[in-house]
């Protein structure tokens, strides 16, 4: 009894000391790509900026266009995962702009629903068409959705329903988006943890578990909030709220966050 109490405590202290490797050598992952995202991001506002320029200027019969436009697009690609590295490392400063949130949710959908995963996931939605705009970070709360997402069609094995929902409360003058699949749920006892950074269920290679933490980074910068609730074996709802505001944050609240 008490050996196998003893092996038990000894295989937790691996698995401990291996998880502290593990996160430690991602939190340096993370900290070079930052440094290196850092550097890239000045020459390649540039690229884009000029690029752009370029392509307004061009006319409409240049032989110079189809390739022009190629550059623009993967420029502007470039700038994305730039960005998206940033974000990671908390970095970069929100960009925050007047949206409407089903628009932002319906961009995630054209964006993944071609993708191998989605073949066999049946998306239906109910969207508000009629939200009110509010002030938001596209890219970043377009990064929480399809992370979300894709949550989703991983859950079910790429296999099952989705369904996507947007409304108004008018009661907290908040934005509520529903995420609901019919995958494999979540277990009670890690209901409290999916948010942890590095927590993930998934094979090595398949998740490092940034995605939830980085979504709770994001959603709370927007004053908002996400809730789950999931029920194992039939599936599981994130619930993302988002206040409605159409003011830019003021200097005296971006001290306190
Ligand atoms: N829709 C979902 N259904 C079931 N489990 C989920 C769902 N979304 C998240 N999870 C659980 O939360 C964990 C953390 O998610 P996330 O932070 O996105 O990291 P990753 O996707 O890399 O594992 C997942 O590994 C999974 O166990
Ligand atoms: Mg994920």
């Amino acid at each position: 009894m008490a050996l196998a109490l003893r092996e038990r405590d000894d295989k937790l202290k691996e698995f401990t000391r291996s998880k502290i490797m593990e996160s430690e050598r991602l939190a340096l992952i993370g900290q070079l790509s930052a440094n290196i995202a850092h550097e890239l991001n000045n020459p390649l506002q540039g690229i884009v900026t000029y690029s752009h320029l370029l392509l307004e200027d061009l006319p409409r019969d240049d032989p110079a266009r189809d390739s022009l436009e190629k550059i623009v697009i993967q420029a502007d690609r470039s700038r994305d995962i730039i960005r998206g590295l940033l974000d990671f490392s908390r970095q970069r400063k929100p960009d925050k702009t007047l949206c409407d949130v089903t628009n932002v949710l319906k961009d995630c959908v054209s964006l993944l629903e071609k993708q191998a995963l989605f073949h066999n996931v049946q998306i239906t939605t109910n969207l508000d068409e009629r939200l009110p705009l509010t002030v938001i970070d596209p890219s970043q709360v377009e990064r929480v959705f399809i992370n979300m997402i894709v949550n989703a069609a991983d859950a079910m094995d790429g296999n099952g329903k989705l369904n996507l929902a947007t409304r108004f409360d008018p009661v907290d003058n908040c934005i509520e988006v529903e995420i609901t699949d019919t995958g494999h749920g979540i277990p009670k006892e890690n209901l409290d943890k999916i948010f942890d950074p590095f927590f993930t269920t998934k094979d090595t290679g398949h998740g490092v578990g940034l995605g939830l933490a980085i979504s709770f980074g994001i959603i709370k910068e927007h004053k908002g909030t996400i809730s789950v609730e999931s029920e194992v074996g039939k599936g599981t709802t994130f619930i993302v709220r988002l206040p409605v505001t159409t003011e830019e944050e003021s200097p005296k609240d971006d001290q306190s966050v």
